[in-house]
């Protein structure tokens, strides 16, 4: 048995579809689109690098990331945001963003707000561990709605002034999955206006940031500088899973305040699984390329204008501006996807699995996740079968 504060927590999204979908046969050739794991080519060269490196498997990593890794991450911040960081003091490897963004909060959630108990704000639908980042540090989750309504981002300035006065964090993803929508600069501005009226902390998982449809999206960290912010106010979570096609390299970064940052290094100092030496000598190398990051949006790119092709006329479609997932409406998800694995094998999320139910419903309830990372001739035909099943006349 779980302790309490899990046990209502439900299972993760991939058992739950597999509890779903498993019993039944695949009515034709089986099409996953359901796990945001990329299938572009990673650069061949990295190969290279980590046989050249083998023997530093041999000593412990250090905890914050090797110089010359740090001074990588720093140096991508600058050409990509315009903002400069100290690599010894403001940035901090990590092993992939998941375990960062559920980390920060442990470094960074006080036992109280307010005098209360501190509230994590996060979007619904959302990326599960803000909401298990949030149980484990004793917060109470506050799921906002992020719907067509709201543009699909949460809108935290509605919040009535006791929650956000209670907010110690506040989670964030733009790009965001599962909805492509991208915070542009005066969300960002309201938000970090919001922070500091009310004293939290914005963390910004920003691992989409790279893939998207015309404009580089704005960073929250450079909105913070651009508005002369608290710097401790907004930390943000960078990845090369999604960026460079190296989802096992796990390999991302934190990066914000000097104090925040501090915070973070320290706990991990007694708890964290740096990444091995040699990996890190993989990602100094891949954060400095930008040519296979070019070609690897190119490659989304032509996928968006696949989707719109395929899907431009359906009711409340939703062309991404970022990221590589669709976010389609059904009438309910769970049958949507039951109907398209027994019809066709196509097998995609139902939307429900992505969001939490309140009082106010399940925001993701009437919505498919379809990730479109299969090569594209593998998409197109999984993508013309799903509308063929879900939205054929
Ligand atoms: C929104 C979001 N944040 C974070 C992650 C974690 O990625 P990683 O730990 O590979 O950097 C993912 C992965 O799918 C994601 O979709």
């Amino acid at each position: 048995m779980f302790p309490e504060r899990f046990s209502n927590l439900p299972a993760y999204a991939f058992p739950r579809l597999r509890s779903l979908l498993d019993a039944h046969s695949p009515g034709g050739p089986v099409a996953h689109m359901t796990i945001g794991e990329p299938k572009h080519a990673f650069p061949d060269w990295i190969t290279e690098i980590i046989v050249g490196n083998a023997h530093e498997f041999g000593k412990y990593p250090p905890n914050e990331g090797s110089p010359e890794l740090c001074a990588a991450i720093a140096a991508w911040v600058r050409q990509r945001y315009g903002v400069a960081l100290n690599p010894d003091t403001d940035v901090m490897t990590l092993n992939g963003t998941r375990e960062g963004l559920y980390n920060a909060a442990m470094a960074l959630c006080p036992e109280e707000k307010a005098g209360k108990k501190p509230v994590i704000l996060m979007p619904n639908p959302f990326y599960q561990v803000y909401m298990v980042a949030a149980i484990s540090v004793g917060a109470e989750p506050v799921f906002v709605p992020a719907t067509a309504a709201t543009g699909h981002l949460p809108d935290y300035t509605r919040l009535p002034a006791e929650v956000l006065d209670r907010t110690a964090l506040a989670y964030i993803c733009s790009p965001a999955n599962p909805q492509g929508a991208v915070a542009d600069r005066s969300y960002w501005q309201h938000l970090i206006a919001l922070a500091e009226k009310h004293d939290f902390r914005i963390l910004a998982d920003e691992c989409y940031s790279e893939i998207y449809r015309d404009a580089a999206p704005v960073g929250a960290l450079q909105v913070a500088r651009e508005t002369g912010a608290d710097p401790e106010r907004v930390v943000i979570f960078h990845s090369l899973s999604k960026r460079s096609n190296l989802p096992g390299l796990r390999s991302g970064f934190v990066a914000g305040g000097p104090q925040s940052i501090a915070r973070i290094r320290q706990l991990r100092a007694y708890a964290g699984a740096p990444l091995p030496l040699p990996l890190q000598r993989v990602a100094e190398k891949v954060w400095a390329d930008e040519t296979h990051v070019v070609e690897n949006r190119r490659l989304y790119q032509d996928k968006y204008a696949v989707a719109d092709r395929i899907f431009g006329d359906v009711p409340g479609y939703l062309p991404p501006e970022a990221g590589f997932f669709l976010w389609l409406p059904v009438k309910d998800g769970e049958a949507a996807a039951l109907k398209l694995w027994t019809e066709t094998g196509v097998r995609v999320l139902p939307g429900a699995y992505l969001s939490r139910a309140t009082q106010d419903g399940t925001p993701g309830a009437g919505h498919i996740r379809v990730a479109m990372v299969a090569p594209m001739d593998e998409l197109k035909d999984g993508l013309g079968r799903l509308r063929d099943c879900l939205y054929g006349d």
